[in-house]
Order: structure tokens, then sequence, then C-alpha cells
């Protein structure tokens, strides 16, 4: 099967707090390939064409002022399958209930600051991509 593209954010809670090298080496000992990256800080706009499927939720606005607050590490992730084995590294949304093993399960406690993005579809992926690589 021809290798897969996702789209990974390092969100700023992670870097905040020393987690990025910890973040890099899982996905890496996982075997995804880090196929670009760069530090950078999400603005207003790009925010909310990153998350415009939330748009109309109630935790839009922390969710935006959240993934704002400073530098993010974004990177494309290549390999096979790799928005579903990245998503299953992550756990699901909510840290507290994330299980031990997954990145939010290790190291977080809250919702909004669940440590990572992972593009939760192809489909997301290549949208997604296309914002943050072009
Ligand atoms: P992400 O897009 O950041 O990878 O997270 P996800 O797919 O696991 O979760 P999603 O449903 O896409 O939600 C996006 C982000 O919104 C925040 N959120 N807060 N207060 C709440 O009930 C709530 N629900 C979601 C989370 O920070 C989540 O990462
Ligand atoms: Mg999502």
């Amino acid at each position: 099967m021809a290798d897969a593209s996702t789209l990974l954010i390092i969100k700023p809670d992670a870097v905040r707090r020393g987690l990025v090298g910890e973040v890099l080496r899982r996905v890496e000992a996982k075997g995804l390939r880090i196929a670009a990256m760069r530090m950078t800080t999400i603005d207003r706009d790009l925010a909310e064409r990153h998350y415009e499927e939330h748009r109309e939720k109630p935790f839009f606005e922390d969710l935006v002022a959240f993934i704002t607050s400073g530098p993010v590490v974004v990177a494309r992730l290549e390999g096979e399958r790799a928005v579903e084995v990245l998503r299953t590294m992550m756990g699901p949304t909510d840290p507290a209930t994330a299980p031990p093993g997954t990145i939010r399960g290790d190291f977080g406690l809250r919702i909004t600051e669940n440590l990572v993005h992972g593009s939760d579809s192809p489909a997301s992926a290549e949208r997604e991509l296309a914002l943050f690589f072009g």
C-alpha cells in the first residue's frame, strides 16, 4: 500500500512543558517518518480555518485562544496508515480518560490542553496539510 501522510501539531502546552522531544521520539520509534517539520505560531485566521468544523461549538473560542497561545511544532508524517496510527498513539480527545501508553493518557489532564493534534481522516489530512505546508 502507498504511504499515507498526516498532519501532527505539537500544541502550545506540550511545547511549554518541554515535551517536543518526547512526542517526536514516540512518532519515530513507531516508524512514522518526519517528512517536513517547523516551529511556528498559529495566528487567529489559520486557527479558525484549521478548526473550521468546530466553528459553532461552545468550546471554539477557548480552542482558538489556546492553539494561538504560543509556539507549536507542525509536521507532515508519512507511513503506512499514518492517519490512523497517529490517532491511536495520541489517544482519545480527553486526556483525563485517555489510556496510559497514549500521548494524551500519559501526559495530560485537561481537554483543552491535550498536547497534540492529528488529522482524523485522509481527507482531513489533505486539507490540513495544504493549510500548513502548501
Ligand atoms: P484535535 O482535532 O485537536 O486533534 O482533537 P480531536 O480530534 O481529538 O478532537 P476534536 O473533536 O477535533 O476537538 C478539537 C479540540 O477541541 C477541544 N475540545 N474541547 N470542551 C470540550 O468539550 C471540547 N471538546 C473538544 C479539544 O482540545 C480538542 O483537541
Ligand atoms: Mg480533531
